[in-house]
């Protein structure tokens, strides 16, 4: 009985006394300390013989949230009532610190409120930790936010738990958390070609690309696989970098390059053009002179000799015209073209092929009412040189070869259309013909005889430089029978000015 009267009251003093962790503090009703055990002193700093007696004023911040808030705990005490809260306190080396305390009022035996015990838990360590666990997500936050590239890790089932500004940018919000990854790409379920499973089997990222149409953006995806320690798949992190310009750049350059080679070609076929012909030229003037000499002083043998001044003026003739197209072909300059005037030049310039003049038999159809166009003369000459010569090239087996090449008009567009009677594109093959490089002939040097080739630039080349002008090339092809490429360009944006 004597226990459980005075017994277990020292017994519970000495434990409170005693505990480290809790500082238990004690004031009478002058705010003067009367008890301050070994938790408060580890805790505050001050040994119990420094604060006994002394006001307890030196354990408050001076500030304005905390006058407010011993005003709060003051109220409450006089009213007979506990406060349970957080509060700071200034520890003795000044260090502010945060402390979950409960305080209650202390009553005599009669009853009387005589002073007020608090009992206070350091929370300070705690809250710095988290303040430092959120201080590093938020920078990991803000690093993850910094990267342009779309980010988003998803777990095991596919659904998004955490993404970046730039997924939430592109895919419409933060609605997106939680919902399944294949959604994003519009899949109903999984996508078909998931490579989630070959991610976890080579053990890193592992890249495709991905074209959303609805944006036309091109990404290219990256995935990376987050494995639990035991091996086990715990999320996939996957990173959308933008590619779009890229390979808009990279098609530009492709497309500069074909432009280039197509260049250096014609400009070396020129050169050597040019310098055949002015090496012909001289003997030719020689012998042409010679035989007007001779005319001159034999007239009795003109007959023999008209015919070799007939064909020397052929052969200067050729010349003449072989020189003026490679003159027109060296320029890049733009310049009034009668594209008739320029088919009928392609063709004369054709007939040096001896196949092209004795077996090929020609049709050609041009309406006069055609409108100068402003443009340069080698992008036409060489488109139309390139599909008259993968005219021949597929005839080259054909019984009967003819070649077909009308010019006609509406109130838009010129039309150039250069038909064969050759062996005709396969389904399968005529999507791919305007690719660079694509080719169904051998390449040169391993044709047999003198089968054609080609090295599968030509009719890109002709895309490519058409493109500049609006115009456009199209074809229609039957097996067996032969095929037709229609050339159609627009009058307005390159109407010769003065027209
Ligand atoms: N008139 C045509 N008839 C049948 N096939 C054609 C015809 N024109 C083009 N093709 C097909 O299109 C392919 C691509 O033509 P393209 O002119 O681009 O290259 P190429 O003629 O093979 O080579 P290059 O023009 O560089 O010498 C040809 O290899 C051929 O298969
Ligand atoms: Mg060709």
């Amino acid at each position: 009985m004597e226990f459980w009267e005075k017994g277990i009251e020292s017994t519970l003093r000495s434990l409170l006394e005693s505990s480290t962790d809790t500082s238990i503090v004690a004031v009478d009703l002058d705010q003067r300390v009367r008890l301050w055990n070994r938790g408060a002193e580890r805790v505050l700093g001050y040994s119990a013989d420094e604060v006994l007696g002394r006001k307890l004023d030196f354990l408050y911040p001076e500030d304005e949230v905390a006058s407010r808030k011993i005003e709060e705990i003051r109220r409450k005490m006089l009213k007979g009532e506990t406060f349970s809260g957080e509060v700071r306190e200034v520890r003795k080396d000044g260090k502010i610190l945060r402390i979950y305390l409960t305080v209650t009022p202390l009553r005599d035996e009669r009853g009387e409120v005589v002073g007020f015990l608090g009992i206070g838990h350091d929370l300070t360590e705690r809250a710095e930790l988290q303040e430092k666990i959120l201080h590093a997500k938020r920078e990991l936050q803000a690093m993850f936010d910094a990267i342009p590239d779309i980010i988003f890790m998803r777990d095991h089932d596919l659904r998004i738990i955490r993404a970046n500004n730039a997924a939430f940018d592109y895919f419409g919000g933060r609605g997106i958390l939680w919902t399944p990854c294949y959604r994003l790409r519009g899949f109903p379920s999984r996508c078909p070609d998931c490579p989630k499973d070959e991610a976890i089997r080579i053990k890193k990222a592992a890249p495709f690309e991905f074209e959303d149409p609805s944006r036309g953006r091109i990404f290219r995806v990256y995935q990376y696989p987050v494995l639990e320690p035991d091996g086990g798949l715990y999320a996939v992190i996957v990173l959308m970098q933008d590619v779009t310009e890229a390979k808009l750049m990279q098609e530009k350059q492709m497309e500069l390059e074909l432009r280039l080679i197509q260049e250096s070609r014609l400009s070396a076929v020129g050169m050597l053009a040019s310098g055949i012909a002015h090496n012909i030229n001289n003997p030719l003037t020689s012998i042409m002179g010679r035989a007007q000499l001779l005319l001159m002083e034999h007239p009795e043998i003109e007959e023999e000799l008209s015919p070799i001044l007939h064909q020397a003026k052929q052969i200067e003739a050729i010349v003449r015209n072989l020189t003026y197209k490679t003159r027109q072909e060296q320029s890049r300059q733009k310049q009034r073209l009668d594209l008739n005037h320029l088919l009928r030049q392609e063709l004369e310039f054709l007939k040096a092929d001896l196949d092209f003049k004795h077996k090929v038999e020609k049709e050609y159809d041009f309406d006069e009412d055609l409108p100068s166009i402003w443009g340069v003369y080698s992008d036409f000459s060489q488109t139309i040189l390139n599909i008259i010569r993968n005219a021949l090239d597929a005839m080259y087996r054909s019984e009967r070869k003819k070649l077909t090449v009308r010019t006609y008009r509406d109130e838009d567009h010129i039309y150039i259309e250069i038909g064969d009677t050759g062996c005709g594109i396969p389904d399968d093959v005529l999507p791919h013909i305007f690719e660079p490089f694509f080719t169904t002939k051998p390449l040169a040097g391993q044709a047999k005889g003198d089968e054609p080739t080609g090295t599968g630039l030509g009719l890109s080349t002709c895309r490519q430089i058409l493109k500049e002008y609006g115009a456009e090339i199209s074809v229609r092809s039957k097996l067996g029978e032969g095929t037709t490429f229609t050339v159609k360009v627009p009058i307005a944006p390159n109407i010769f000015p003065e027209e």
